[in-house]
């Protein structure tokens, strides 16, 4: 059942998602609704998407495709098929001029579907996350992050690379024991589960907040080896220092989105450093770390490097790598300490 807090007291039902954009939207006097429309148009994708996912195990879609992606990563079928159906839903629906994809090397134009369509909007995609996850039935996901053409601009790479704190939306959505949506257009973050008999996202989890600190931390301890002395020293504490034994747990998925999601409705870390395969870390700035910067910063949590804000890195590639320390805004904190050598905060 969707939590008693969705329920919208003037229909008397659960908001759909179409219904809970259209509301917000409607707040603003001069809106065209474009951005209903593409979100409509992600949320299809996601559904077709959700309804391959499902019969992964039935269909032939699982394993490799043969094919190794700009980062040279081996890509899964699956891979290719999310983005296919998000590139194809977003080019239909004609609300954007601009695709980034971790599966295509290059921007991707999109022409104008016709005088009615805006084309205002630039999105970016983390089709399918976590999908080594796949043929072992582990919850993967779909990366959202939307962006504004520039005023005049060419739907051009320049155009692409904004900081992240330029998004104007920001979303995922996790296919897991059940699948949700969960976005943000700058004012606050919703989550809505999908109803598989009535085939529509449903509000259940109204303006998410992280909890301050947490249990969680999640991070590929096969690492660490290679891990700066602090990040060690933070771990270590975590671990054993505090005053209660055990008071944390590990939880590591391998997917970003579903060690996310976890630590965001629990509270919790999750941090992915650099490391000697890669120097910059392994999470891409532009389709992984900024969208759910933003939707941490959102729901009251932290993002950064270690050091700098995740939301003010100027991006100078498409598909570059940051270190991610992000979650629960006192442990985010913490660690940055250990980071920077201080050490434990005084408690
Ligand atoms: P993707 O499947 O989109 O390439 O992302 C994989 C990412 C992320 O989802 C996950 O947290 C991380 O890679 C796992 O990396 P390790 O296997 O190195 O721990
Ligand atoms: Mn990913
Ligand atoms: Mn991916």
């Amino acid at each position: 059942m969707p939590s008693k807090s969705g329920y919208h007291p003037e229909t008397g039902r659960f908001q759909t998602l179409d219904q809970f954009v259209i509301e917000q939207q409607e707040r603003f006097p001069h809106s065209t609704g474009s951005f209903s429309r593409l979100l409509r148009d992600l949320s299809v994708a996601a559904k077709v998407v959700n309804s391959d996912i499902r019969r992964a195990g039935l269909l032939d879609v699982t394993g490799a495709s043969g094919d190794v992606n700009v980062q040279g990563e081996v890509q899964q079928r699956l891979d290719i098929i999310a983005h296919t159906e998000f590139v194809e839903a977003l080019k239909l629906g004609g609300e954007c001029s601009l695709i980034v994809s971790e599966e295509h090397d290059e921007i991707i134009p999109i022409e104008p579907m016709g005088p009615e369509s805006d084309g205002s909007y630039i999105v970016l995609l983390d089709p399918l996350d976590g999908s080594s996850n796949i043929d072992v039935n582990v919850s993967v996901g779909t990366i959202f992050s939307v962006y504004r053409l520039p005023e005049g601009r060419e739907p051009s790479l320049e155009s692409a690379l904004q900081p992240g704190s330029e998004q104007i939306a920001a979303g995922y959505i996790v296919y897991g024991s059940s699948t949700m949506l969960v976005y943000t257009s700058g004012d606050g973050v919703n989550g809505f589960t999908l109803d598989p008999l009535v085939g529509e996202f449903m509000l259940s989890h109204p303006k998410i907040q992280v909890p301050p600190t947490g249990r969680f931390y999640s991070i590929d301890e096969g690492n660490s080896a290679a891990f700066h002395e602090g990040l060690e020293q933070y771990i270590h504490w975590l671990q054993y220092e505090q005053e209660k034994p055990q008071a944390h747990k590990t939880r590591y998925i391998g997917s970003f989105i579903s060690d996310f999601h976890r630590n965001l409705l629990k509270g919790g870390i999750y941090m992915y450093p650099a490391t000697p395969v890669y120097p910059q870390g392994k999470l891409r700035l532009m389709y992984e770390a900024n969208p759910m910067a933003f939707i941490i910063e959102q729901a009251g949590g932290r993002a950064t490097d270690g050091e700098r804000r995740i939301l003010d890195l100027q991006p100078e590639a498409l598909h570059q790598r940051t270190a991610v320390y992000i979650g629960s805004t006192q442990m985010v904190r913490t660690a940055e300490a250990f980071l920077r050598g201080e050490g434990p905060p005084a408690s």
